[in-house]
């Protein structure tokens, strides 16, 4: 299966995701990855990695829908099978999230539904849980509101402040993303009636 990334930055987890490949532990194949911003670092990642790059740079169109439109028209260039969301920092419109619906997966940092949106880490310390952590999960109209796949925990420290746990979660997220398009991309992992369903075995 052909895999796209989407992200707007650092890109660790794309990297995760590339040294997965390179251990042919995928199960599927980078074919692209797309920023939307022309600084993004994932980029750098990608192309050295030998993963074909596009920008499609939010600040030149002027709705979101335009934007969509032609974010949707670069991806389907590369005919994924299955687009990953890695940090991409732009809510899609409902007509980009219809069109992905089962493929589309995305990786926020808490323990959804708990903490969606930003500043998840902080909130989670301020709301004095002794437990956090990272979902991946199916990417519907909803902000970080679909099916969840896969959760991992992070247990919350007496001296954590945002960074140090965010440290902790990336961890995480970089073992739990690859497993997670490894089980799409096999089929072990499906969307169906609005649920996110695993086989067992
Ligand atoms: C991660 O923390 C992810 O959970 C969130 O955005 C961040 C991306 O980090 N959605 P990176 O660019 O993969 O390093």
């Amino acid at each position: 299966p052909r895999v796209v990334v989407l992200l707007s930055g650092s890109g660790t987890n794309l990297q995760a995701l590339i040294d997965s490949a390179a251990k042919s532990e995928l199960g599927a194949q980078l074919v692209g990855v797309i920023s939307n911003r022309p600084a993004a670092f994932g980029l750098e990642r990608a192309a050295k990695a030998g993963i074909a790059t596009r920008l499609v740079d939010h600040t030149l169109f002027d709705s979101r829908e335009a934007f969509d439109t032609a974010l949707m028209a670069e991806i389907d260039l590369f005919k994924p099978d299955i687009v990953v969301l890695a940090g991409f920092m732009r809510i899609l419109t409902p007509a980009f999230t219809e069109h992905y619906l089962g493929k589309m997966l995305n990786i926020h940092p808490s323990l959804l539904p708990k903490f969606q949106g930003l500043h998840t880490h902080q909130r989670a310390i301020d709301a004095g849980d002794n437990c956090h952590g990272v979902t991946v999960h199916f990417v519907t109209a909803e902000l970080d509101g679909g099916p969840a796949a896969i959760q991992a925990i992070v247990p919350i420290e007496k001296q954590d402040d945002a960074a140090s746990l965010a440290q902790r979660v990336q961890v995480q997220e970089h073992i739990i993303y690859p497993m997670a398009v490894n089980w799409l991309a096999s089929g072990r992992l499906r969307y169906q009636a609005g649920k996110a369903w695993l086989d067992e075995s």
